[in-house]
């Protein structure tokens, strides 16, 4: 399995205790909050982990309701934790290599850092899958590690966050914003561009017609 390490409690703190110190992340996640539309009440979080995404968008919007998928158990406890038992947050454990199961319509479809674990051709199903899952008028918006365009760059990138280059997560399958911005295209959603970036995090987002 690709993201393996992800199930494992070692990779998972290690992340989680690292997760506030990327510079300018919570500048991308701030444009993101913004492009949720206002009156959403049902957001689905692909790749949810502790549940990081839902609880900002919760601390902006408390009567929103949130699903959040993520394969990691060890992830997903972490998330229960966090949500105890709150009513709007449903979790679901799902592998993401497989189709998106039945989880109804979404008036945005959120995710952050985690589709690049993905192999490129589930990158794009996964993003026609989010399509579908949404209302007209709904927003899709990956906040996602990209690739850079030179190795120089990508050298530069994980210095700029203090993370040795021999620490590269082994599951990263990173690709360019183009590739995705034009996949977004395709698919069919509107207003598609790069919201926001910086070096290798970027905003990606498209509305649903
Ligand atoms: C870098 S973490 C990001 C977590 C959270 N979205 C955040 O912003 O903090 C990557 C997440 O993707 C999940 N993930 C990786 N591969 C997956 C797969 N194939 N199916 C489901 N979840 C996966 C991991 O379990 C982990 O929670």
């Amino acid at each position: 399995m690709p993201s393996e390490e992800w199930t494992t409690i070692e990779h998972v703190s290690r992340y989680l205790e690292r997760a506030d110190e990327f510079p300018h992340r919570m500048e991308g996640e701030g444009v993101l909050l913004e492009h949720v539309p206002r009156d959403a009440r049902r957001v689905l979080d692909i790749g949810t982990g502790d549940g990081r995404l839902l609880a900002l968008l919760q601390a902006d919007r408390p009567e929103i309701a949130g699903v959040g998928i993520d394969f990691s158990d060890v992830m997903l406890a972490r998330a229960h934790d966090r949500f105890g038992v709150d009513e709007r947050v449903e979790l679901v454990k799902h592998d993401l290599t497989e189709p998106l199961p039945d989880l109804g319509r979404f008036d945005a479809v959120v995710s952050s850092f985690v589709i690049h674990h993905l192999e490129h051709e589930r990158k794009r199903t996964l993003y026609a899958e989010a399509f579908d899952l949404l209302e007209p008028g709904g927003v899709f918006a990956n906040f996602e590690h990209v690739a850079s365009p030179t190795q120089r760059l990508h050298l530069a990138f994980f210095e700029a966050i203090n993370e040795p280059i021999e620490h590269e997560d082994p599951s990263d399958r990173l690709l360019d914003v183009h590739t995705q911005l034009d996949w977004l295209r395709e698919i069919g959603f509107d207003d598609v561009d790069c919201y926001w970036k910086w070096l290798e995090m970027a905003l990606l987002v498209g509305v649903k017609p």
